[in-house]
Formats: C-alpha cells, sequence, structure tokens
C-alpha cells in the first residue's frame, strides 16, 4: 500500500543553528524558514536528490513539537513520511487492521498542501507515521 518514502521530518531546538549545520556544513540547499500556524510549526525544507528532509520548529503556544522538545531537548526524529494513492482507503485499511489513526481520523492539508494523516506512533515500533496523498 505504501509508496515512495517522502520525508523524513526531525524536531530542532534552534532552527538558525540547524539550518546553518545543513547548508554549511552538510552542504544542503534549504529553504527559506515557512510558517504552518494551522499546525503549530516552523518548518524548513531541505531538498536532497532523491527525498527531503523537514527541519520542524515549535510556532505558538501549543505546538506538538514544543511537547516533543520537551522530552527531547537536544532535537531528533520527529516522524517519518510515506505516500499512499489514495489516503480514505489508506485510512480505512489500516483502521480495518486495528493501527490507531490520530486525531479525527479525517485527513487534514498537510505541509506540502496535500491531504495527511498521522498514525499513532506506538503501532510502529515508536516512529509516528505519516501518510501522504502526494497527487490528488
Ligand atoms: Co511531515
Amino acid at each position: 500500500m505504501i509508496g515512495r518514502f517522502n520525508h523524513v521530518a526531525i524536531a530542532v531546538p534552534d532552527l538558525e543553528v540547524a539550518v546553518a549545520k545543513y547548508r554549511d556544513v552538510l552542504g544542503a540547499k534549504v529553504s527559506p524558514p515557512q510558517d504552518e500556524p494551522d499546525h503549530g510549526v516552523t518548518v524548513v525544507f531541505i531538498e536532497l536528490p532523491n527525498t527531503k528532509v523537514e527541519l520542524l520548529h515549535p510556532l505558538g503556544e501549543k505546538s506538538p513539537i514544543q511537547a516533543f522538545l520537551d522530552k527531547n531537548p537536544g532535537g531528533g526524529i520527529h516522524h517519518v513520511c510515506y505516500e499512499v494513492d489514495d489516503i480514505y482507503a489508506a485510512r480505512d485499511r489500516l483502521q480495518s487492521q486495528g493501527a490507531r489513526v490520530l486525531g479525527s481520523g479525517d485527513p487534514k492539508i498537510g505541509a506540502h498542501g496535500n491531504p495527511v494523516l498521522f498514525l499513532h506512533p506506538k503501532d510502529f515500533f515508536g516512529t509516528l507515521v505519516e501518510l501522504e496523498q502526494a497527487h490528488a
């Protein structure tokens, strides 16, 4: 069911430090920071030839990233994202297999303007999984 690997997201305590490290130490192409108020994050996209890395930093008072950073003050891998062809078919299949879809269970529009869902990390070996319908 899952298709291409879309991105890995890394929560960082200091976005400028993280951007400088990816740009200057690793020599990566980094985007300007982009605020996503609906998701409580500021995102920097790092474009690699075969995939993307997203640096996430808390935005606003009740950012889900802040709770993650409270537990992981130095930062850490926050989630991985896999592409699916049909987000509703993916959700129905996962729920029928007993996997927990976070939130209301309805897809939200993610950082790339595409519908996304998140799956409970306890059902996937301690890793928060995002599913994205990459092509409408
Ligand atoms: Co993501």
